[in-house]
């Protein structure tokens, strides 16, 4: 298969803008006009409630795992020079790229937690779960759902580096690049937490 193609297919992966799409299609909003204004799963747990928050944690997910699978069009462990793991992250990373500016929706996508968390538990399983683990502690004590993704991608490269013994270089650089992007993604949201005015999550309302 023709990289550029793959990297496309990863692309279009990405660029499937769940939380607007249920927002446009079943409630007649456009999600990025209310709550945090975010397209993604926190926003549609906060503005449409914890069922089509679940349906679109578990579909931005699924966009990072379906980009990673793309890989298996690599017919051999190297291809064109790189090996199979590189592809992998490239596709993933072009998948969370997706997600941050999709095509489907005027390029004004999420923050690529999700899809990212797709990608990590598609490669590496464990660092996915100790990440997530992080999250879920971080919002328990904090409620804060920014705070906790933001801890979580920073677990996750810190394990990359040092605490995973299989990884590889394209990984760590991977982790690196990944982690960067959700933050300066977040930086709406950090401001918010330094100044006091970021929303806490107490609950799950369902839009009437
Ligand atoms: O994954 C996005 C989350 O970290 C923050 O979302 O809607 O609270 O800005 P939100």
């Amino acid at each position: 298969m023709n990289a550029l193609l793959l990297i496309l297919s990863a692309y279009l992966i990405g660029s499937i803008p769940t939380a607007y799409w249920i927002g446009k299609w079943f409630f007649h909003i456009d999600i990025r006009e209310h709550g945090s204004k975010n397209m993604g799963a926190s926003n549609t747990f906060r503005v449409l409630g914890s069922t089509w928050g679940v349906i679109v944690l578990i579909i931005d997910m699924g966009k990072g795992i379906a980009a990673v699978q793309l890989s298996h069009a690599v017919d051999s462990s190297i291809w064109l020079g790189y090996e199979t793991t590189f592809w992998k992250l490239l596709l993933g990373l072009v998948a969370v790229a997706g997600h941050i500016l999709p095509v489907f929706a005027g390029f004004r996508g999420g923050k690529g937690v999700a899809t990212l968390f797709g990608v990590v538990l598609a490669i590496q399983p464990w660092t996915a779960l100790i990440s997530i683990a992080a999250f879920v502690v971080v919002v328990f004590l904090t409620k804060y759902i920014s705070l906790g993704s933001v801890i979580a991608v920073t677990v996750f490269a810190v394990c990359v580096w040092f605490a995973v013994k299989e990884t590889n270089e394209y990984m760590r650089w991977f982790s690196i690049i990944a982690a960067l992007l959700v933050i300066v993604m977040h930086y709406k949201n950090i401001l918010r937490l330094l100044a006091g005015k970021e929303n806490k999550f107490t609950g799950f309302k369902r839009k009437k």
